[in-house]
């Protein structure tokens, strides 16, 4: 593979290579870079999906299940409710009902073309089983480490696939360790944290090259994300960030985070200090419950870089948000998609998203995901 790892806070850089160890100076995870000719345009893109985007990807033999190309779709009633110019990236219509297909499709094909047999992840559920259908895809082996909380869909999803799933009890950090725990235990197992992988990040800059080509050649006023571990926002400032450097689009969307108030990390350490959340509570958005995010300190700084604003929302607000979505726009969402929707009143009332802004709103996760409701 070509390009170079680098990392996000200081200078250093290594070249690439199947599991990356984190900075050694920063110890946060890499991210993957990789030059594009100088006369790269616009015209030289062609086919459907993430792949169609392989220039600006890691130069590997492609994995796919036709992810990306999802549907951008303009909001009817939320939209014109709330004043602002709002549409919907329906990322539940990927091939395993999440947009965390595009991270694992380049991820395995990355793992692959490192010659890995046997793979192992944490996961609160859908990167887990869009990893165990990739995995399933490149004849690799899977285990996948879940917290027991995990929705009922998602696990018979993974299972489905053929990956070997355990189920954890306790917190979220259990799951990483237990699957760290089984790495250091079989020398053939890799672990291939979608969280901390440079791979899986560089995949889901794919999302940002679809919303600029989907408008038209222009990137939207603003983008509201659902955060856990920080990818999908990591991706979109990526992806804007490339697309700037390419001279395609003067200037990046202001991206901002949605966390709920159960566990809200990023939100807290705007403030200052580490993003760390001491006393994670349920939440019925499970795909956000990541007390202290690998990539935390990146996402802070890449927040103040894009000019985003981090809320956290109550239960209450992501339940009717969730509701609202389904039955005013036909669209039906797991809850921690919905983490978005329901951020922004409080984004327009603080005056983050101006009267008329044009906004879009990843819905990460299809409704069928969710255990009930
Ligand atoms: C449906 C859904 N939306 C959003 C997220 C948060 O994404 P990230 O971990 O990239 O911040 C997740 C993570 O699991 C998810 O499953
Ligand atoms: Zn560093």
């Amino acid at each position: 593979m070509t390009g170079e790892l680098r990392c996000p806070l200081c200078s250093f850089s290594a070249t690439p290579m199947a599991v990356p160890a984190l900075c050694p100076s920063c110890a946060v995870p890499l991210d993957y870079h990789r030059d594009f000719p100088r006369e790269f345009a616009a015209s030289s893109l062609s086919g459907r999906g993430i792949w169609r985007y392989a220039p600006l990807l890691p130069d590997v033999e492609p994995v796919t299940l036709g992810e990306g190309g999802t549907p951008l779709v303009p909001s009817l009633r939320l939209g014109p409710r709330l004043g602002v110019r709002l549409l919907f990236k329906a990322e539940g219509m990927n091939p395993t009902g999440s947009f965390k297909d595009r991270g694992a499709a380049v991820l395995v094909a990355a793992l692959r073309s490192f010659g890995a047999r046997a793979v192992a992840d944490d996961s609160s559920g859908n990167a887990g089983a869009a990893l165990a259908a990739y995995a399933a895809r490149a004849r690799i082996r899977a285990r996948l480490f879940v917290p027991a909380h995990a929705s009922g869909p998602k696990l018979a999803q993974i299972a489905a696939y053929g990956a070997e799933l355990a189920r954890v009890p306790g917190p979220r950090e259990r799951a990483r360790d237990a699957a760290r725990e089984a790495c250091a235990a079989d020398a053939d197992l890799l672990y291939a944290s979608h969280n901390a992988s440079p791979y899986f990040v560089a995949g889901l800059t794919t999302i940002a090259y679809e919303l600029f080509e989907d408008l038209g050649g222009h990137p939207p006023d603003h983008i509201v994300v659902p955060v856990g571990g920080g990818g999908l926002f990591l991706g979109l400032v990526h992806g804007f960030g490339q697309l700037r450097k390419l001279g395609w689009c003067g200037q990046v969307p202001r991206i901002h985070i949605a966390q709920p108030q159960a566990c809200a990390p990023i939100v807290r350490a705007r403030g200052g200090g580490d993003p760390f959340e001491p006393e994670p509570r349920e939440t019925v958005a499970e795909g956000a419950r990541i007390p202290r995010p690998e990539r935390g300190r990146e996402v802070l700084a890449a927040l103040r870089t894009v000019g985003g604003e981090a809320v956290a929302v109550s239960e209450e607000e992501i339940v009717t948000a969730r509701a609202t979505l389904a039955r005013a726009e036909g669209l039906w969402v797991e809850p921690t998609a919905s983490l978005a929707v329901a951020a922004l009143p409080s984004l327009l009332a603080r005056g983050a998203i101006g009267p008329r802004d044009e906004v879009v709103l990843p819905l990460t996760g299809h409704g069928l995901k969710a255990e009930k409701g």
